[in-house]
């Protein structure tokens, strides 16, 4: 099979197409033909040399966190799943390919109303926005702030905020500011002055959950006052430094069947700003590391 693997950490020029040998079924997996395949700043860090919790980096070495596909074998004890459903799910790694072996306990039914992109790129950051979203217990009438709304795991976040009934204000660049009005959120531009500008759209916050780092904690907690209810996918140190929370993403299928759902019933979106070909996995790791950007991307490996 064709797939996009790195034998050695470095820039994203190290990410490149190869043929591979195609993985089997063993007990309890599946094994998927992939259409799709998200991309995120995860699969980047990997690259560079990060080792996630749990993960075994192997060269050459997959990429590839989440994934929409046609199941086309079975391992034994694998109930549930048949021979040709369409599916959506997550592994730590291996889905920049065209065939990869999953756990069946990690991948759910595509409902037909996703789109092949949708479902590929829902898992890595849905998932880590629903466990943000349940972990500061958002609720209706929440004043909400977002920092990094606009990018692949904000723009979810912002979505589910909104649906709960909360009152959310997101920052990102200027350019990404009538995204996130169409998301109904109240965008505020990041960077010097930006506390004036927030107190000029909301009175106040009851809770801050940020997406993208630069130290907005130290703003955050000049916002709030619970720090329980401040919470960071990325400032790990300087939330332990402040008694801010810690979130690390909690992935389930029943967490990415009711995203799914959510999607299916047409209360949650998931945009995707471009598709890049497998043989174009650098150029999207380049594209994800400049820390901008709208949405998600994905990786287009097959077709239906
Ligand atoms: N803990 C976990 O389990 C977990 C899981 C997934 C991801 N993560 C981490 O979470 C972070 C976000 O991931 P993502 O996929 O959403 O990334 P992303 O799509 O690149 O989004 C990052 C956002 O940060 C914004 N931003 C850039 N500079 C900023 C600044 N100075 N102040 C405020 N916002 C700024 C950007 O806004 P503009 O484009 O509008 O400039 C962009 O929308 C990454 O660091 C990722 O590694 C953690």
């Amino acid at each position: 099979m064709t797939a996009a693997a790195f034998d050695e950490f470095g820039p994203a020029e190290v990410l490149r197409t190869r043929r591979m040998e195609r993985p089997s079924a063993e007990r309890g997996e599946v094994l998927v033909r992939i259409i799709s395949a998200g991309v995120q700043l995860t699969d980047a860090a990997i690259r560079a040399g990060w080792t996630p919790p749990g993960a075994r980096i192997v060269f050459p070495q997959i990429p590839g966190n989440d994934f929409s596909g046609i199941v086309v074998a079975l391992g034994s004890d694998v109930e549930d799943l048949n021979l040709g459903d369409e599916v959506l799910g997550y592994s730590m790694l291996g889905s920049y390919a065209e065939y990869a072996a999953v756990p069946a306990s990690q991948i759910i039914l595509k409902p037909q109303a996703l789109s092949w992109d949708e479902a590929g790129a829902l898992s890595a950051s849905g998932q880590t926005a629903l466990t943000a979203f349940e972990d500061l217990g958002i609720a209706q009438g929440d004043r909400v702030l977002v920092h990094g709304a606009a990018g692949g795991v904000g723009t979810i976040f912002t979505q589910l905020a909104v649906l709960a009934g909360a009152e959310v204000v997101g920052t990102a660049g200027e350019v990404n500011h009538h995204h996130l009005r169409a998301l109904g959120a109240h965008p505020v531009s990041y960077g010097p002055g930006e506390m004036d500008r927030l107190r000029d759209v909301v009175a106040g916050f009851d809770a801050v959950f940020d997406a993208a780092g630069h130290e907005n904690l130290r703003l955050a907690v000049g916002l709030v006052d619970d720090r329980a209810r401040i919470a960071t996918i990325v400032d790990m140190s300087l939330a332990d430094e402040l008694g801010c929370r810690i979130v690390r993403s909690r992935r389930t299928a029943e967490r990415l069947g009711d995203l799914a759902r959510l999607v299916a019933d047409g209360r949650l979106r998931v945009h995707i700003r471009r598709t890049f070909r497998l043989d174009e996995a650098a150029e999207a790791h380049r594209d994800v590391e400049t820390g901008h950007g709208r949405g998600k991307i994905a990786l287009r490996i097959g077709e239906p």
